[in-house]
Formats: structure tokens, C-alpha cells, sequence
């Protein structure tokens, strides 16, 4: 049969709403049956793990699932090391991965898809690049057939939610301290206040959508750390903003790219994104430019891209245009909650 049995690496923020996404969804023809993670036992104990369907084998030996018969392996652990091997074996033996793992993809992404297309299976990624904003899926089909000559970014919703609060006069640390808490930032918050996580998802795209190769280490990064509030007086008196920006730019011969704190006017739609909101924009040489935006941090949204890409794998990438059945529409006109 062409059931698709889920393994599912990690049991955290994502890996939890993924497994209850899926239980909730009962999506035909997946079957979740493996949960891997350390310290398994305090998991499957713990509240985030009721509800969830009693036959699912729950491990804390990697191999119980490398060995298993599971057919796809979503991976939410994050990090280059074990995961990277961990994903290689899975492809090497014929399985399709989903993965969340920003470094991973950006430093070894072209590798890991080579192997994947050797062994005939998918390497899907959709949810590495800003959370639930299905940007990855809609440069790679949607924008095919355009040049894609810069790409724009706010990448961090850990920044972008420091920032824009900041902008209204909270102070740096009580607002780490909240997206810490909120499980937005990484596990190091680091890698989200000084870009590079930003800069990760920023070779991403430039990948995928512009076929520019990056190596994430060859593109600078500025910290927003020394961002004072202060500073956000200034950019006002300039009608402007600040915002965590990751950028990269070709002419066909020269590429640059940088990700720091940047100046945004109150007119760009980068200024109007406030918490963990990301904002992505494109241009092409032929269609213009292209806004997308929504949640880039968080467990549901980014449980959404992870089960999105789960069922393009399941359905072989085809989406049919289903159901089949049309409904009556009412004609009494509720407001949307943004009119209300
Ligand atoms: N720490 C990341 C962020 C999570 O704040 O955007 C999503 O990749």
C-alpha cells in the first residue's frame, strides 16, 4: 500500500503541535508511528502527550525508528549534529524526510536533496523558512518561472518581536525573557538576537528561489543586541522604524547579502509586521514584487508547514483539486475580525 507511516523526531515546541495537528486532522493515508526523543519517558508523562493515539511506539533509541518501517521521518530536533547523519541514513535507506532544521538545510541542504533524488525520495523543508508563512512552497512553484532578483526578509520572530515591542518602549531583556518563555526563541537565543538564524533561512531562499548557492558562514551578520531604545526616537524622527532585516541581492554577476538591524520606513510593509510576524518580499526581473507574511515562530504555525509538507509527500506532490462537491454560500455578511 502506499500508506505513509510518520516517524516523528522530536517531542518539543513543533514536534508536539505536529502530533496533535495530526491526530486532530486524521489526514487519510498517514499513519504517525514513532516518537522519538531523549528523555522519553518524561514526555510520553507529560501533558502535551495526552490525547495522542495509544498505538505510537515512543523511543529514546534512534535506531528503534532508523530501523523501523516508517516511511517518512519529520525531523524537529534542530542542529547539525547528530541530525545531519541522523537524515542521511533515513534518506540513504529510502525514506522521504520533512525537516524544520534551518542549519542543516542551509549548510547541507544540496548534499542531503542529491541523496534524497538518488534513492527516490523527497527532501521537503518548507517549515525551516519562516514558520507557517509557506514561502518555500511558493517560490519553488509559484515563482518558477520568473528571475528572482532580491529577496527580503524579516526571518526572526524572536527579533521582530523583541523590536516591535521596543518600538513601543519595553526593555530588551523582558522581552527575550517573554519569547523564551512563549517558545519562540532557540533553545540559545543567540542564534536568533544575532542573526543567525535569520541569515540560515536567508540561504534558503537565496537557494531555492534565486539558485544562488550561499554559504551561511560568507554572509555578514549584525547583532540587534545593541539596539537601545533610544535609537527607536531617532529612526521615528526619520519616520522610520528598526527591524531585524536579512537581505540578498544579485545582478547575475554580483550577490550581496547581510542581516542586521535596519532602518524600515513607516510606509514599508516590513514596519508593519509586529511580533513574531514574518515578512518575506521578492522581486522578480518579470513579475515585481511579491509579499508574503504570517506567523514565523510558534508551534501550531509552524506545525501547519510541517503537516503541509507531510501531505505533499504523501500525495506525491500532485494536489488534486478536490472535494468534488460544491456548497451553497451564505449571503449574510459577517466581518472579517480585521473590519471589526
Ligand atoms: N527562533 C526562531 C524565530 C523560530 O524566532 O523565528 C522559528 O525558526
Amino acid at each position: 500500500t502506499d500508506e505513509k507511516r510518520v516517524a516523528l523526531l522530536g517531542f518539543g515546541t513543533v514536534g508536539s503541535a505536529v502530533a496533535h495537528l495530526l491526530h486532530d486532522q486524521k489526514f487519510e493515508g498517514v499513519r504517525l508511528t514513532h516518537i522519538y526523543n531523549r528523555g522519553i519517558a518524561r514526555k510520553q508523562g507529560s501533558d502535551r502527550a495526552s490525547g495522542l493515539s495509544g498505538d505510537i511506539v515512543w523511543t529514546e533509541n534512534i535506531e528503534d525508528v532508523l530501523n523501523s518501517d516508517a516511511n517518512v521521518v519529520i525531523e524537529v530536533v534542530g542542529g547539525l549534529h547528530p541530525t545531519g547523519e541522523w537524515l542521511t541514513r533515513a534518506l540513504a535507506s529510502g525514506k522521504h524526510v520533512v525537516t524544520a532544521n534551518k542549519q542543516l538545510i542551509a549548510y547541507h541542504g544540496a548534499e542531503l536533496s542529491q541523496l534524497a533524488r538518488q534513492n527516490g525520495v523527497s527532501l521537503v523543508y518548507n517549515a525551516a523558512v519562516a514558520g507557517g508563512v509557506p514561502v518555500i512552497p511558493a517560490v519553488l512553484h509559484g515563482l518558477q518561472g520568473d528571475r528572482v532578483r532580491q529577496i527580503a526578509g524579516i526571518l526572526n520572530g524572536t527579533c521582530n518581536f523583541i523590536l516591535s515591542q521596543m518600538e513601543a518602549g519595553a526593555d530588551y531583556h523582558d522581552v527575550l525573557a517573554k519569547a523564551q518563555a512563549a517558545g519562540y526563541a532557540e533553545a540559545d537565543p543567540t542564534a536568533d538576537v544575532d542573526g543567525f538564524d535569520a541569515r540560515a533561512k536567508l540561504c534558503i531562499l537565496a537557494r531555492t528561489a534565486m539558485q544562488v548557492g550561499l554559504n551561511p558562514d560568507a554572509v555578514p551578520v549584525q547583532t540587534i543586541r545593541n539596539v537601545r531604545l533610544v535609537d527607536f526616537h531617532y529612526a521615528r524622527d526619520l519616520n522610520c522604524t528598526i527591524r531585524q532585516v536579512a537581505r540578498v541581492e544579485s545582478d547575475g554577476d554580483t550577490i550581496r547579502a547581510n542581516v542586521g538591524p535596519t532602518l524600515v520606513p513607516h510606509t514599508s510593509p516590513f514596519a508593519w509586521s509586529h511580533g513574531t510576524q514574518n515578512l518575506v518580499m521578492t522581486t522578480g526581473e518579470f513579475g515585481g514584487d511579491v509579499v508574503f507574511s504570517g506567523h514565523g515562530a510558534g508551534g501550531n504555525p509552524t506545525a501547519v508547514a510541517v503537516v503541509s509538507d507531510l501531505l505533499a509527500v504523501a500525495h506525491g506532490s500532485a494536489s488534486p483539486l478536490l472535494p468534488v462537491q460544491d456548497r451553497a454560500v451564505s449571503r449574510e455578511f459577517v466581518a472579517p475580525h480585521y473590519l471589526r
